[in-house]
């Protein structure tokens, strides 16, 4: 197959990761007999930067163009710090998804049975562990209408039948392939537009009686998430609840390094590790390239290369029991490996692969 990726490396962290995921995908290509080519364009701070746009219209030609985005992180602390700042670069990521029309968002949580003990929940909880989070990812609060004054400011959460109805698509067909459980997280006891979820989703629950459906209040399943993690088969929610919801899924797993994303919808899909640019770390080689990584096998697998994305997690699995683990993961007192090491070993076990 021929590949177009477009890779936006982003600020902080994020060349150092995507390094290591363009590494992977090349190594799987090579293995495969796959051609792929990459163009990089700019993103976040650093095209705040170097054109004062974080998402430059250079790099939505560049996305557009391609097959897949292979995306890393945006976000910097002098932005953080700043309130008053006009562009910020997270609306560089905001924009893309916005432009290239990626309204749903995938965020599987998993466990890895070596890693248990570092979860912050006890090992007998999160065992077995094994959700997707379906997030909308156009809509909500982070697009509606808002006013920024000195007095007051608002954000409107808006949603249309339209909008619920095409994410909820995305979560029956997940479930329809798993274990045929939904969840639609909302907050319905209070928000006009959770009470519209809720009416839609019990309209399309009636569409699949093949498929369980539950709902649950927002502040319920962020409890239920760490009480009983193995409830959950496919959680589907609005933009803001899935964006809290899936940092604390990270904990279920028990580092944010390690779980990926792919947004799709209308336009080219993006593949991205659901943390941040960890702006602390850069330049560092300690941070955990995995969600990357992981986010190379969800590109593979989407378009239908299931082999491919097999042998990624298949080297993840086996570089996480070899020990060959970065800092925040590592086993005590075992040999430290940074970013570029554990991509290299990766590298190598994919091209020697049985
Ligand atoms: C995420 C991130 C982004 C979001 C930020 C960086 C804008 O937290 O992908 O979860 O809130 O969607
Ligand atoms: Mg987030």
């Amino acid at each position: 197959m021929k590949l177009k990726i477009a890779v936006l490396a982003g600020d902080g962290i994020g060349p150092e990761i995507s390094a290591v995921g363009v590494d992977v995908i090349s190594a799987v290509a090579r293995r495969f007999g796959h051609e792929v080519t990459y163009t990089s364009a700019l993103c976040g701070a650093a095209a705040i930067d170097a054109v004062g746009d974080p998402f430059p219209e250079k790099t939505f030609e560049t996305c557009q163009e391609a097959d897949a985005v292979f995306f890393s992180a945006v976000g910097d602390p002098k932005f953080d710090n700043d309130p008053t700042a006009k562009v910020r670069p997270e609306q560089g990521l905001l924009a893309m998804r916005k432009k290239l029309g990626l309204y749903a968002n995938i965020r599987p949580v998993q466990t890895f049975a070596c890693l248990l003990h570092k979860s912050p929940l006890k090992d007998e909880l999160v065992r077995g562990a094994d959700f997707v989070c379906i997030r909308e990812l156009t809509g909500g609060m982070y697009f509606g209408e808002k006013h920024e004054g000195d007095d007051y400011a608002y954000d409107t959460d808006k949603y249309t039948r339209g909008e619920i109805e095409r994410i909820l698509r995305v979560a029956y067909d997940y479930a329809a392939r798993r274990r045929k459980h939904v969840t639609v997280v909302d907050k319905a006891n209070v928000l006009a537009s959770s009470r519209l979820w809720r009416k839609v989703a019990q309209e399309m629950a009636a569409q699949h009686p093949d498929i369980k459906t539950d709902y649950m209040y927002v502040d319920n399943a962020s409890m239920r998430m760490i009480q009983e993690p193995t409830f959950f088969d496919v959680m589907v929610t609005e933009n803001t609840f899935g964006d809290i919801l899936t940092d604390e899924g990270s904990c279920i797993s028990g580092s944010m390094g390690l779980l990926p994303s792919a947004s799709v919808g209308d336009g080219t899909p993006v593949f991205e590790p659901i943390h941040g640019s960890w702006p602390q770390a850069k330049g560092k080689n300690i941070a955990n390239p995995l969600a990357q990584v992981l986010s190379a096998a969800m590109l593979f697998e989407y378009f239908g290369l299931a082999d491919e994305g097999k042998l990624i997690r298949q080297a993840v699995d086996a570089s996480l029991d070899a020990n060959v683990r970065t800092p925040e993961i590592q086993v005590e007192g075992g040999a430290v490996y940074g970013t570029k090491e554990v991509g290299a070993w990766l590298v190598n076990y994919i091209n020697t692969a049985k």
